[in-house]
């Protein structure tokens, strides 16, 4: 792949995609980390001399429609603010292909692109448009490079020069570091609420890891389907079959999946539960298994501080109630106390990592939700495979 850091920017128009896809309530922005990843990209263009289109989708809106709750309004009012000077936010009107681009070492910022027909469905009159923005088009929104739309996908094809951006590929090289020449033993940690949704990066992670530790409904379905009563807890009771085939494989290849003794239930998925300990097997019909106990606490610990290589991705317990947040916190402070080689990723386990103040001792946070999971299955990502397909040069 060709790296913007090989590319002539001075002067050039530069149409920049990022994924600046962050959660918002009612227009505020709860977590900056995407913006934050992506400001070291834009400081490198704008620093070079690039006149900077940026580009970038927010949640999912009807195509076609512009959806104000899904403006990129209040991130452009970030940007502007974290790089000291104005952002104009450009709406998709007709006018928008035609206007001048920016000046050298200025930026704009283009309006949500999913707000354009074609964008999902990776319309090749959508992506032709979208390259004639650009003299250069840098992919660096490794979150959506799963996605085989015309911004991620299509206009990488079609512009007329086209590389990846820094962010990318240090997602790539974590990631890679991990999947190919991991230093062993390598200790993958997921959590999640359903198995069925995650079955792929399971079976895809028992090719790969020395030990596996589950959390959350995952766990709780393949408790159920060992056997062990489970209450009220979220699980998916037709999934046992698949449970049980998972567990089957596991034994079979020799693959360590530690089961807790113990856990922490509630009884109420309420903030204001009271928490009490169970051995694993003690479960009551009306409880809920919100956490791993102290017992299984220690066993993991023991299992995290032997690893050489950490993938996290997904809590192990409902870590946003303090009574329930032991099992993720012990988690978090085995992993950076490992000295492992640790990569985080999805935004449970990062929000989880910030509220211990934990995410600058791990040594990778991956942007990334879908596609670190896909990247980590092995499935080609669309943005990648394009970005390979141009090569090296122009
Ligand atoms: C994400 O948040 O995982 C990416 O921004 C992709 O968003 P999407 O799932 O709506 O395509």
């Amino acid at each position: 792949m060709r790296r913007m850091a090989d590319c002539e920017l001075r002067g050039r128009v530069v149409l920049l995609r990022e994924d600046l896809n962050v959660p918002m309530d009612g227009g505020r922005i709860t977590n900056t980390r995407r913006i934050e990843a992506a400001l070291s990209t834009i400081r490198e263009a704008l620093g070079a001399g690039a006149r900077l289109r940026l580009l970038s989708h927010l949640g999912r809106p009807q195509a076609g429609q512009s959806d104000p709750a899904l403006s990129l309004a209040p991130v452009a009012a970030y940007l502007s603010q974290a790089l000291d000077r104005p952002v104009p936010l450009l709406p998709w009107t007709e006018a928008v292909w035609r206007e001048p681009p920016p000046e050298a070492g200025e930026l704009v910022l283009h309006e949500n692109i999913r707000f354009l027909p074609g964008e999902r469905e990776d319309d090749p009159e959508l992506a032709t448009r979208l390259a004639g923005l650009c003299e250069l088009f840098v992919m660096d929104a490794f979150a959506t490079a799963h996605r085989a739309e015309a911004s991620t996908h299509g206009v990488i094809l079609k512009a007329p020069e086209a590389c990846a951006g820094p962010l990318l590929i240090r997602e790539v090289e974590a990631l890679t570091r991990i999947i190919e020449a991991p230093e062993r033993p390598l200790v993958a940690i997921i959590g999640g609420a359903k198995i069925s949704t995650k079955i792929d990066l399971l079976n895809a992670l028992l090719d790969r890891v020395d030990g596996l530790i589950l959390g959350g409904g995952i766990l709780n379905t393949l408790l159920y389907a060992q056997g062990f009563p489970v209450g009220q807890s979220l699980c998916e009771h037709d999934a046992a079959d698949q449970a049980r085939n998972f567990l089957a494989v596991a034994q079979a290849r020799g693959k360590e999946i530690p089961m807790p003794v113990d856990v922490v239930v509630g009884h109420l998925p309420m903030p204001t539960s009271e928490a009490d300990v169970r051995p694993i097997d003690k479960v009551a019909s009306d409880e809920w298994i919100f956490d791993i106990g102290p017992r299984t606490i220690a066993r993991y610990r023991a299992l995290l501080s032997q690893a050489k290589t950490l993938l996290w991705n997904g809590p192990v317990g409902v870590f946003e109630y303090d009574q329930f947040a032991q099992g993720t916190e012990a988690i978090a402070r085995a992993m950076v106390q490992s000295g492992a080689y640790t990569v985080v990723g999805g935004g449970d386990s990062l929000a989880a990592l910030d509220r211990w103040g934990l995410a600058d001792r791990v040594s990778y946070c991956s942007t990334a939700g879908g596609a670190f999971i896909e990247f980590v299955e092995g499935r080609p990502l669309p943005a990648l495979e394009a970005l390979r397909e141009r090569g090296g040069g122009p």
